[in-house]
């Protein structure tokens, strides 16, 4: 039987602007997305029997059809009718390393890697195009993870252009165990409380989106000092307010001196960017003894430019 080992890693926001809203109820947004080290082993084999089975190795993921990696199998299973009844089912082994609700993509991820094992063990030979269509009928980060990198994301988020890659930097991740935030309730809230100031003329939405020019020439320049200066994430404005801890790892990074501070996504991880790995290392340290929490996470890991790939070994 036939297996493959894919390593899903994880990503940041450097940047999420809301511009306003979409004729399919989703937001407009403008996103600087860059993937990271932090990754999940994603092991996809044929089963002799029909349908999909889901093994994780954290109890406390869903292994059913809420499960991003179940339903990209059965996508591929209803795009692929002939192919599915000659290979038969999908199983599918997640190793999870990237956590849960924290704005790191990390179930895009693994819905991403599922959709490119398939493909190589199905010898179908889709592009990255085409896998990245069929990801974005799943959620607005899949097609994104596939590529990786760092990459410019408008539309949903599911429109991307590569930019500059960065992988010269560190990045320290900071999320509270029990602490996960769902991203339709921070969409949700956010359109609550500021949808009314949403523009809706062209020139208005053209305005708004010229805000990220100054990030992207940063990027642009490899300037990290500018990049860390232009970081910017508008579901701030509600997640802040609502989660005291995530507002006090903001705070305490910020204290400690990084290139620059932000939380990722909609959150809960807050993430600081550092231009070395003993850099990276001494926030770690002073993070974990300002804030003697065990239920607080701490990660050093390295910016990337890898999307979904075949593990090694
Ligand atoms: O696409 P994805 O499933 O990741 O989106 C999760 C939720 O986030 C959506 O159901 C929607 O509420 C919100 N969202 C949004 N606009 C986007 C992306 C996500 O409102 N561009």
């Amino acid at each position: 039987m036939r297996s493959y080992s894919l390593i899903a890693p994880a990503k940041i926001n450097l940047y999420l602007q809301i511009v306003g809203d979409r004729p399919d109820g989703f937001h407009e947004l403008i996103m600087v997305l860059q993937s990271i080290e932090l990754a999940d082993r994603v092991i996809v084999r044929s089963r002799s029997v029909e349908g999909v089975r889901v093994h994780c190795d954290n109890p406390a993921v869903p292994v059913d059809q809420t499960n991003l990696a179940y339903r990209a199998a059965e996508l591929m299973m209803r795009e692929f009718p002939e192919t599915y009844a000659k290979f038969g089912g999908i199983e599918i082994d997640l190793q999870k390393r990237i956590p849960m609700g924290a704005g790191l993509a990390g179930g895009s991820s693994n819905a991403a890697a599922v959709l490119v094992g398939i493909d190589l063990m199905w010898n179908l030979g889709l592009t990255h195009s085409e896998l990245q269509d069929l990801g974005a009928e799943l959620g607005s980060d899949i097609p994104f993870c596939i590529s990786g990198g760092t990459a410019l994301a408008t539309g949903r988020g599911e429109k991307l252009a590569p930019l500059a890659g960065l992988d010269s930097l560190f990045v320290v991740l900071a999320k509270y165990r029990d602490l996960p935030v769902s991203t339709p309730w921070a969409y949700k809230t956010y359109r609550q409380k500021f949808g009314q100031a949403y523009p809706k003329t062209t020139q208005e939405i053209e305005a708004k989106k010229a805000r990220s020019k100054e990030i992207l020439t940063a990027i642009a320049h490899h300037d990290f000092k500018q990049i860390g200066q232009q970081l910017h994430n508008d579901l701030e404005q509600v997640v802040l307010p609502e989660f005291e801890k995530v507002q006090q790892l903001r705070d305490q990074f910020a204290r400690l001196n990084p290139i620059g501070t932000m939380m990722s996504g909609s959150g809960s991880t807050v993430f600081a960017l550092a231009e070395s790995r003993s850099q990276a290392e001494e926030i770690r340290t002073t993070m974990r003894s300002n804030i003697p929490d065990a239920d607080l996470e701490l990660w050093v890991t390295k910016l990337s430019q890898c999307g979904v790939h075949l593990a090694n070994h």
